[in-house]
């Protein structure tokens, strides 16, 4: 079956379909990519688990040398989310501890003080996306990487490239100049260390294990491409969605104890991210009375897997009491979200401070004309204009 891009606005009535024919579909991406779509919640957890699956791009790097257009992209490619133990193992294991609740937690007064900074600048009709949702996770992210403030704005730009799937030049341009900036940094942290995640990267040292000069520069990519653009659309997705069930957000504003369990319920409802990243098997596997190959590409719906009918009661419906836990939004098993404390954290001060700042929020658009991202990575919307009024 071959899917185009219409299907990702509106995912819910294929995906409903596909379920009732089986836990997985051979399916064409609209990029032209063949493999196969898990749509079942059961399945899903189980194949994000499953070590027959790999995720080892390595292979690549063989087919693009280094200075060429392509080698910029497979080595910055080339972190632990695309890789298998024991290096997967390793190189987590280098950053874990940057990540724990205990560790984020000590970020709240920073994350606090850039939301409201953030939120001074709204008044009126805004585009929440471009005035708080992406401007508030790039400079959570820096500040904990320590990237300056100078080149932020250029960081954006080059993640808007590599979500939108472009190819080709532009592409290109984008990895290598990202590239170049990221060895800078590195070089300055190595020069004269800072009270940053970085400088501790820079200078880790694990039982005796360093990390390359490409491996820090990847892991640098990685943490600063994961840590924004789908903090965004958590942000992004929860505001679309509380403006679209008025009695929950009446229920939420009453009574804000219940936002940790209402950001597990945006994140389930309006996962930010779509597809999990590809997978592919390393023998044949087989799931329910289909047997996939060795060799070929698994698609992981997070978004399907989330309103399986058959693990969430009325799925589609947005209930900020239901009872928390059991989503994929984070993925499952070695590759589960490592920023996950991280993206909690910013969802619950983002949130809580916006409603608390603004006792009026709508949009200022008719739904059907907002623009959704038509990337099968990332799910969220390009731009959500509001009126906010105090
Ligand atoms: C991995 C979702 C925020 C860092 C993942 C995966 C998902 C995910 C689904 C697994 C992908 C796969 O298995 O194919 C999200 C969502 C976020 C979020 C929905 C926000 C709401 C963050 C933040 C960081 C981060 C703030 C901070 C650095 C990572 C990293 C990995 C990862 C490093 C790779 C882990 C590994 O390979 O072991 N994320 N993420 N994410 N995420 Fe997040």
């Amino acid at each position: 079956m071959e899917l185009d891009k219409a299907w990702i606005r509106d995912p819910w009535p294929l995906y409903r379909e596909l379920r009732r024919q089986g836990p997985l579909r051979r399916v064409v991406m609209p990029d032209g990519v063949p493999g196969w779509l898990v749509t079942d919640h059961a399945e899903a957890r189980a194949l994000l688990d499953d070590r027959r699956l790999s995720k080892n791009v390595h292979r690549a790097r063989e087919l693009f040398p280094p200075g060429t257009a392509g080698g910029y992209i497979t080595r910055l490619s080339e972190h632990m989310l695309n890789d298998d133990p024991p290096n997967h193992t390793r190189l987590r294991k280098l950053v874990t501890k940057a990540f724990t609740s205990r560790a984020v937690n000590r970020l709240r007064p920073q994350i606090e003080r850039i939301t409201d900074e953030l939120l001074d600048g709204v008044d009126g009709e805004t585009d929440l996306i471009e005035s708080f949702a992406f401007p508030l996770p790039i400079a959570v992210i820096s500040e904990l990487l320590g990237v300056p403030h100078e080149d932020r704005s250029r960081i954006r730009a080059w993640s808007r490239v590599f979500v939108s799937g472009v190819t080709g030049e532009p592409l290109a341009t984008a990895a290598r100049e990202q590239s170049a900036l990221l060895r800078d940094l590195i070089r300055a942290k190595r020069a004269e260390p800072a009270e940053d995640l970085l400088s501790d990267l820079v200078h880790v040292s694990d039982e005796g294990d360093r990390l390359s000069e490409d491996e820090l520069v990847a892991m640098a990519f990685l943490l600063l491409f994961a840590g924004h653009e789908t903090t965004v659309h958590l942000l992004g997705n929860a505001v679309y969605s509380l403006l679209r069930n008025p009695e929950q957000e009446r229920l939420l504003r009453t009574d804000p104890s219940l936002l940790p369990g209402a950001i597990e319920e945006f994140l389930r409802t309006g996962s930010p991210i779509h597809i999990a990243t590809l997978r592919f098997t390393t023998e044949p596997v087989t799931v329910g009375d289909v047997e996939i190959p060795a060799g070929e590409f698994v698609m992981v719906s997070l978004l399907a897997a989330n309103a399986d009918e058959a693990r969430f009661e009325d799925p589609y419906e947005l209930d900020i009491t239901r009872p928390a836990g059991g989503h994929l939004a984070f993925g499952h098993g070695i590759h589960y979200c490592l920023g996950a404390p991280l993206a909690r954290l910013e969802g619950e001060i983002a949130i809580g401070r916006l409603l608390a700042r603004f006792p009026s929020l709508r949009l200022a658009v008719d739904p059907a004309d907002l623009h959704w991202r038509t990337s099968t990575l990332v799910r969220g919307l390009r731009e959500l204009p509001v009126i906010a009024s105090t």
